[in-house]
């Protein structure tokens, strides 16, 4: 398990005046400053460009810019900041912001992989360190966490979430803000966190991206916005719309989304962000005839920020109409300034530059990319104990992803630099040393390859005793407008691991992806599975660190792995329907072609030794709380950690109700032979749900369970009056 030490510099700490004195004096600030800016320095600071935006350094000088991403390094970002600092007429600083997604420097898994440990503290802890190092280079706002759930694979962004379930989402959301926002934003190394998209962006219809969205009230609230709720009591300071309409409303021009749920009912006081032209884009949806109204909508709609497209240099003339009151505009100024007094800009509107050179890849950084690596890979299968490996005999590394540093890496890669991953081959070399042979083919490329590599493959696998392919997706292929209609290996992947298997010798099949792929024939051919996602710079290392055995795998499925892109969407809190699925029978609900279940269930995850549940308990707490216990027990050989699982299920209701609903998880750590009492404590909150305008619970028998996935556990029952 990840422990995180929080390292505050003590002079830090005692120059920090008490909270609520700070906020006074920051209130007062930001109105007085906001008092004697003229409407085009107002609007100035609402407009967000790229640094490839020409003549920036005249837009910082006349104070026309708010904030500039995509900034690479603290020198050229203190160049700028001096000109807005030392020429604009009232001196305000610009805010800058990147993409740093899963790590900056220090690449760490992608967050599908991070969702795979099921571990917060290991997420506050990539945050913390991304923010370190972005900070350095002059970033002091992440466009990160997203925080969108998604249950269509095909949709490649499902690589930059935490997967399928309110639940961990909601849990993964929060560790992030807190990771990058630190415990003081003032502090040098602390950077704004921005929970996107808002909202239902994951839930794009047919999982094609930007597509639009139509959901009931209940499935939003329910589903989709749990993670940007918990990012928002967590203290977000920033929120980024969605390109998607949702029910006909563009996100971005969404008043029931922007004021009444996140203003009014959740109390948001940070400030809004478009995501990137999603504001000219209202055009393109057909909601605004020109970009000035699109401009108009936005603002009016709750949207402080426009990224890049500076539509909202028409505010100026639309104030000046009388179209839009002034007093809009303020609001929205306000809350950005606010937040750049919060960060201490004004007084600190520079990045030390010596820092910037030794922070990046340092010690402590890399073995927290590591440590958490080896949290995020999935042990999907293991017949026979084929793993770990001994270090001995001849193992063949094959396949396309097997050496490629890049792909390590995965789509979202900061400033992340390929030469500084290690592969899975110079991870497997380096860990074998001289007691394994260690050979090496490519086999084929990701998307297509020749007979002379085949046939090399085939070749080196002859004269193994073992074989370790990694196959998968290159990291392109997901993230944004990477949508896919079919889900296999790509190119002749597929083929390279069957025509291995026909050799006879024993595989293993570690695979490399932004996204669930539908391996139905592996899943019932290839006696070992180890699912990596994109694993970040030290991947190589702690795939090896697995494979041998020197750490015992733990993490399991945040979402479902499909057998087949039919099924999709197939996720495991889906409502029942009035005829379940009976093999025999015909007029119930199934394909004629493929059973309803995934290849692989959410939660799902092997480890080295065996955890044995028994003893299921529950009680009845105060304040009608109820808490479940079980005893988990290593009944294996080696110490191991394993994701204890919370589930219910809603009793006879008004309103039908998922199968199975996640409300709580827990890492433990036992050593062999070692057995815990895991409990967990369910408030009203976790039993609660959305009809008619607000969230209720009824009465009845709940159904419990605690167990090592979605599909098994021991199962009890509570009563709710
Ligand atoms: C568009 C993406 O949707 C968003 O997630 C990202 O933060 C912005 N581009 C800025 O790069």
């Amino acid at each position: 398990m990840i422990k995180i030490r929080w390292v505050l510099p003590l002079a830090l700490l005692l120059s920090v005046p008490p909270l609520a004195a700070q906020q006074a004096g920051l209130e007062e600030r930001v109105e007085s400053l906001l008092g004697r800016m003229t409407l085009e320095e107002k609007v100035g600071q609402l407009i967000q460009y790229t640094a490839s935006q020409p003549d920036l350094p005249g837009l910082a000088a006349r104070g026309a810019v708010g904030s500039i991403f995509n900034f690479i390094g603290a020198a050229q970002a203190n160049a700028l900041q001096r000109r807005a600092v030392n020429e604009s007429r009232l001196k305000i600083p610009i805010l800058f912001a990147a993409d740093i997604i899963h790590g900056c420097r220090t690449i760490f898994p992608i967050p599908l992989g991070m969702a795979s440990t099921w571990d917060p503290a290991a997420a506050e802890l990539e945050a913390r360190i991304a923010a370190r190092e972005a900070s350095a280079s002059g970033i002091r706002w992440t466009f990160a966490p997203m925080v969108d759930i998604a249950r269509d694979p095909r949709w490649g962004r499902v690589a930059e979430g935490a997967g399928e379930d309110p639940y961990l989402g909601a849990a993964m959301a929060a560790a992030y803000v807190r990771g990058f926002q630190g415990n003081d934003l003032s502090a040098p190394d602390s950077i704004l966190a921005c929970a996107k998209h808002f909202a239902a962006y994951g839930a794009a219809e047919g999982g094609r991206d930007y597509n639009s969205v139509d959901m009931s009230e209940r499935t939003l609230r329910e589903t989709y916005l749990p993670p940007f709720k918990a990012a928002v009591d967590a203290g977000v300071q920033t929120i980024m719309t969605s390109f998607n309409s949702l029910n006909g409303i563009p996100a971005t021009a969404n008043e029931h989304l922007l004021k009444t749920i996140l203003r009014d009912q959740w109390g948001f006081r940070g400030f809004v962000d478009s995501d990137y032209g999603a504001i000219e884009e209202l055009v393109d949806h057909a909601v605004a005839a020109t970009p000035q109204e699109a401009a108009l909508k936005a603002i009016t709609a709750g949207v402080d920020m426009d990224m890049v497209d500076a539509t909202y240099l028409s505010l100026v003339a639309a104030v000046k109409s009388g179209s839009l009151p002034e007093s809009t505009i303020d609001k929205s100024v306000h809350r950005i300034l606010r937040a750049k007094f919060a960060l201490g800009l004004f007084e600190q509107p520079y990045t030390d530059e010596q820092r910037e050179k030794t922070v990046g890849l340092a010690r402590e950084h890399l073995d927290a990319a590591r440590a958490v690596a080896r949290e995020s890979i999935v042990l999907l299968r293991n017949e026979a104990a084929l793993l770990p490996l001994p270090k001995s005999g001849t193992i063949a590394v094959i396949g396309p992803l097997a050496d490629s540093k890049a792909d390590m890496l995965g789509p979202w890669a900061g400033f992340g630099k390929p030469e500084e991953a290690v592969t899975v081959l110079e991870g497997v070399r380096i860990k074998a040393g001289t007691q394994a042979r260690i050979t090496y083919a490519k086999g084929c490329g990701v998307h297509g390859g020749t007979a002379e590599e085949m046939a090399e493959a085939l070749s080196i696998a002859a004269k193994s005793d073992v074989v370790l392919l990694v196959a998968g997706e290159e990291r392109e292929m997901s993230g944004e407008a990477s949508s896919r209609a079919f889900l296999d290996l790509p190119g002749e992947q597929e083929q390279l691991l069957e025509k291995i298997a026909a050799t006879g010798k024993p595989i293993i099949l570690v695979v490399l992806s932004g996204r669930p792929l539908t391996i139905p024939w592996a899943a019932a051919n290839v006696p070992a599975i180890l699912w990596a996602w994109f694993p970040g710079s030290q991947g190589g290392h702690a795939l090896a660190d697995i494979l041998f055995g020197e750490v015992n795998p733990s993490g399991k499925l945040p979402i479902s792995i499909p057998r087949s892109v039919g099924q999709i969407p197939v996720y495991y809190a889906h409502l029942p329907t009035g005829r379940p699925e009976k093999p025999a029978e015909k007029f119930t609900s199934k394909y004629l072609d493929s059973p309803n279940d995934p290849l692989y269930p959410f939660g799902h995850g092997l480890s080295y030794t065996r955890f044995d549940y028994s003893d299921l308990r529950v009680s009845v707490g105060e304040n009608r709380t109820f808490a479940v216990s079980a005893d988990v027990r290593n009944a294996g050989t080696r110490t191991g950690d394993e994701i204890v699982q919370l589930y219910i299920r809603s009793p006879v209701t008004s309103v039908s109700r998922p199968v199975k609903e996640l409300k709580g998880f827990r890492r433990v750590t036992l050593k062999a032979g070692e057995t815990r009492r895991v409990e967990f404590t369910m408030g009203q909150n976790d039993l609660r749900f959305w009809s008619d305008g607000g969230w209720k619970v009824e009465p009845g028998t709940f159904k419990v369970w605690i167990g090592p996935s979605s599909v098994k556990g021991l199962q009890g029952t509570f009563e709710v009056k």
